[in-house]
């Protein structure tokens, strides 16, 4: 057994697996626990008329389909992911809601880019960030994609303050670092970033920083606990009866209402220079 961040390996799942994280990328991106985050900074961006935006590891496309209905969006986006289902699945998404004329998906591996230089206006890298296998070498591709003075945003968790608050303090403690190991390569990148970006010529114009809990009821972290936990076992990082046991505490902390987690997000918004 080893430690094997899903999404890391996304074009390697098999298709129980696959399934179970397209369910959970679809569900997040219509919770609104979730979503004011991205409206946070998408609703900000200049999008020059007719400019060019790209999503690296755009999953299921749930964010480049909010970006499209938004009022500030113009142009058109291109969507890559590493996972020939996950964008089987955005192409799917996308024409039901009639968005596919906007946007174009392509497969492909993020740290190798199958662009020219200087091809985008606007990048986005949502929630990827803490998967990808070598991070400096994936912000160095944006850098080069990206025209002069374009923007990039990176956004994602950082993983040290993943928490669920449980009666039991010590397996609480044990299984929060369980979680975040199991299911982030890189837990604590937003910290890195900040020393990564100068030396590739890009430059921090802001950054922001949000705190995501649910305490009393749950929606966003149920969902989470139920798609990752699994990992924790596969990953030999504790017992299945330990992550059992785990469940179960919070399964009744949902019935009494005296549910609480929360993680630290942040999203750095960046210039091309
Ligand atoms: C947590 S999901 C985020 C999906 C989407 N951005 C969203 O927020 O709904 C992470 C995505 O990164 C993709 N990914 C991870 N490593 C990758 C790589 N090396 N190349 C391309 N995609 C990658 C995964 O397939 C997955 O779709």
């Amino acid at each position: 057994m080893s430690v094997r961040d899903p999404h890391r390996f996304s074009h390697e799942l098999d298709d129980a697996t696959t399934e179970r994280l397209i369910n959970r990328l679809e569900s997040r991106a219509n919770d609104v626990v979730f979503t004011r985050l991205f409206d946070q900074y998408a609703n900000q961006i200049d999008f020059p008329e007719s400019g060019r935006t790209l999503e690296i590891g755009c999953g299921t496309g749930a964010m480049i389909r909010s970006l499209v209905r938004k009022n500030n969006f113009s142009g058109e986006v291109v969507g890559v992911d590493q996972s020939a289902a996950f964008i089987e699945a955005a192409k799917g998404f996308a024409a039901e809601e009639g968005a596919d004329e906007y946007i174009e998906f392509q497969v492909c591996d993020v740290h190798e880019l199958d662009f020219e230089d200087d091809s985008f206006d606007v990048a986005i890298a949502h929630t990827l960030i803490s998967h990808v296998t070598d991070p400096e070498l994936v912000v160095k591709e944006l850098a080069r994609v990206l025209r002069k003075e374009g923007t990039l945003v990176i956004f994602d968790g950082d993983y040290a303050s993943l928490t669920y608050a449980l009666p039991d303090h010590e397996l609480g403690r044990r299984m929060d670092h369980a979680l975040a190991t199991a299911s982030f390569n890189n837990p604590l990148i937003m910290r890195d970033l900040i020393r990564m970006l100068p030396g590739v010529g890009l430059q921090v114009t802001n950054t922001l920083a949000d705190v995501v809990s649910e305490v009393g009821s749950c929606s966003y972290f149920r969902s989470f606990a139920e798609t990752y936990a699994p990992f924790v076992v596969s990953a030999g990082l504790m017992s299945e009866q330990e992550v059992e046991g785990w469940f179960s505490m919070l399964e009744q902390s949902i019935k009494d209402n005296t549910f609480f987690a929360s993680c630290n997000y942040y999203t750095y918004i960046i210039k091309s220079t």
